[in-house]
């Protein structure tokens, strides 16, 4: 049976003034999955992001999002689509006068009515699921690089988003609270059900989260697909990709 698709490319080209950034990406995400995006620095990834999320307008091609397409919408409904998107970018954004709790409910407090008791509640309850209630009272500076990863995931997710985008979440950790973010990650996808879609360099988060791959070269897609599938692609750009990669996971074991 065919699966749910929340997101899906076709046609998408994109420019900055004179040069051509993608000519042609097509691709979709399933629903429930971690679709990682990959390819080499420079090769489109946030642009892409950047036009999924309506940061920047789709002069060719269409986007979809939970089965809409944006382009079709009035600008009233797009609004009200891209509110529904988690957007966890690298370098978190957090605000360094706020605290760690108002920082989450940053978004709750724009965009809803609700009570301060109630949003108090709220967030309390998703920097649980990060592993941060104790510092509810914590400013940014107080914190870790790990904790401050996890405060803007608390805050990416604040409003239940059903789609979650992450642009190189794992950026400048170490390998231990890269693996902990993962693993945060893996429990949005099986806990919540949250569909991801995610660009990362990080090989050891590639093998550990991603159902599936989509990867770019010169403006277009060159691979879609499952990640077990991606690891034996013969397509070069892939196949290097991933041989490095090998090549990483021999050196920690001779390491280790
Ligand atoms: N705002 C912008 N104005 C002009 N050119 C841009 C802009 N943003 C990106 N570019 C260019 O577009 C190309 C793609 O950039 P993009 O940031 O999408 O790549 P990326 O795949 O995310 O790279 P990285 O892995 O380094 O983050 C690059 O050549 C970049 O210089
Ligand atoms: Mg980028």
């Amino acid at each position: 049976m065919e699966k749910e698709k929340v997101l899906e490319v076709q046609n998408l080209y994109a420019a900055y003034d004179e040069m051509v950034v993608l000519t042609d990406v097509s691709f979709s995400a399933n629903k429930g999955e971690v679709t990682v995006i990959l390819g080499g620095s420079g090769s489109g990834k946030t642009t892409v992001l950047n036009h999924l999320l309506g940061l920047l307008p789709i002069e060719k091609g269409t986007v979809s999002l939970l089965g809409k397409n944006v382009a079709t919408l009035r600008e009233v409904e797009q609004v009200d689509l891209y509110l529904q998107m988690g957007v966890f970018y690298q370098n978190g954004g957090l605000l360094n006068s706020l605290t760690v709790a108002e920082n989450v409910a940053l978004p709750l407090n724009q965009h809803t009515n609700l009570p301060q008791d109630l949003i108090d509640e709220i967030v309390f309850m998703k920097l649980g699921l990060v592993n941060l209630q104790h510092a509810f009272y914590l400013y940014p500076s107080q914190l870790s690089g790990g904790m401050m990863k996890r405060a803007a995931l608390a805050r990416a997710i604040v409003m239940d988003p059903p789609i979650l985008f992450c642009d190189e979440p794992g950026a400048g950790l170490d390998p231990v609270s890269l693996e902990i973010l993962d693993k945060l990650i893996l429990n949005l996808k099986n806990k919540l059900g949250m569909s991801i879609i995610m660009v990362t360099h990080e090989v050891s988060s590639i093998l550990r989260v991603a159902n599936r791959i989509v990867f770019l070269d010169k403006g277009v897609v060159v691979f879609e697909g499952p990640l077990h599938e991606a690891l034996h692609s013969t397509q070069p750009a892939v196949n290097e990709f991933f041989s490095v990669m090998k090549n990483e996971n021999i050196r920690e074991l001779l390491k280790g």
